[in-house]
């Protein structure tokens, strides 16, 4: 579960990139954080992950508060940001191999994992190059076996299809409704909106930092029909 407590930041004095937001992904759940570019999204799950403090509020995983108990809290959820390029020069096997010793995976069940997730994305024979030479879509997944390998209850992802091939999204698209099938939690971001028509179980929009709404795509849907500002905001996000 990801509570997040009347949060707000700023990056330049006196504008709100995040301004009072709200928000509880329940276990079971899967949650699309959806708005148009600049909205605020990766700012939030930059505070959710403890990348960036929070100016005001306080965001709790399972309970663990991300900046009274950053290390507790940062053991209950794994991170895909919004850029995969990291670590470079590593080759693949290396970067999980230091995820795996980051997030204390079982010596015993390192290799079983790594090559089955690795295997899910396609990217197994590419081990042994360096993430540099991988392509965007191939970094991508790497990072997303990264944060998968530790088994963590909560998942953050930061538009995690951007990249992606039809295949791979898909795959982590079923992974990620099986996830929340066993109970456990999903949020990711994304401006796409039929990504979260899929498989939201429910959806937040922020937009200029505030939070315009949350509930189902259903509901969603609803609402853009009766309110002419939100069929604008609806128009800016579905473009591209
Ligand atoms: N490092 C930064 N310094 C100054 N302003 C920033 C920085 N990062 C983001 N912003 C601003 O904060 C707002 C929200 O950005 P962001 O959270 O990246 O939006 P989104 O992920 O929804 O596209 C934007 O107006 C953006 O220009
Ligand atoms: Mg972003």
């Amino acid at each position: 579960m990801i509570q997040i407590n009347n949060i707000s930041k700023s990056y330049i004095k006196g504008k709100k990139s995040v301004d009072s937001l709200s928000l509880e992904i329940k276990d079971g759940e899967i949650f699309g954080f959806l708005g148009p570019n600049g909205a605020g999204k990766t700012t939030t799950i930059r505070m959710m992950t403890g990348i960036l403090n929070i100016d005001e509020g306080d965001i709790l995983i399972d309970g663990k508060s991300i900046k009274n108990e950053p290390l507790e809290a940062k053991k209950r959820f794994g991170f895909v940001p919004d850029s995969p390029d990291m670590f470079l020069r590593l080759k693949g096997i290396e970067y999980l191999m230091f995820m795996a010793d980051i997030y204390d995976v079982d010596i015993s069940k390192r290799k079983e994992k790594i090559e089955t997730l690795t295997k899910k994305f396609d990217i197994y024979k590419e081990l042994n190059n360096q993430i540099q030479s991988y392509s965007h879509g191939m970094r991508q997944k790497i990072v997303i076996c990264g944060a998968l390998l530790a088994e963590p209850k909560n998942w953050i992802l930061d538009e995690p299809m951007t990249g992606l091939d039809p295949k791979s999204s898909y795959d982590l698209k079923e992974m990620m409704r099986e996830h929340s099938k066993s109970g456990k939690c999903v949020f990711f971001s994304t401006h796409v909106l039929e990504v979260a028509e899929k498989i939201c179980d429910r959806v937040g929009i922020i937009n200029k930092g505030k939070l315009v709404f949350v509930g189902t795509f259903e509901e969603m849907k609803q609402k853009f029909k009766e309110q002419a500002s939100l069929e604008k905001l609806f128009l800016e996000i579905t473009e591209e």
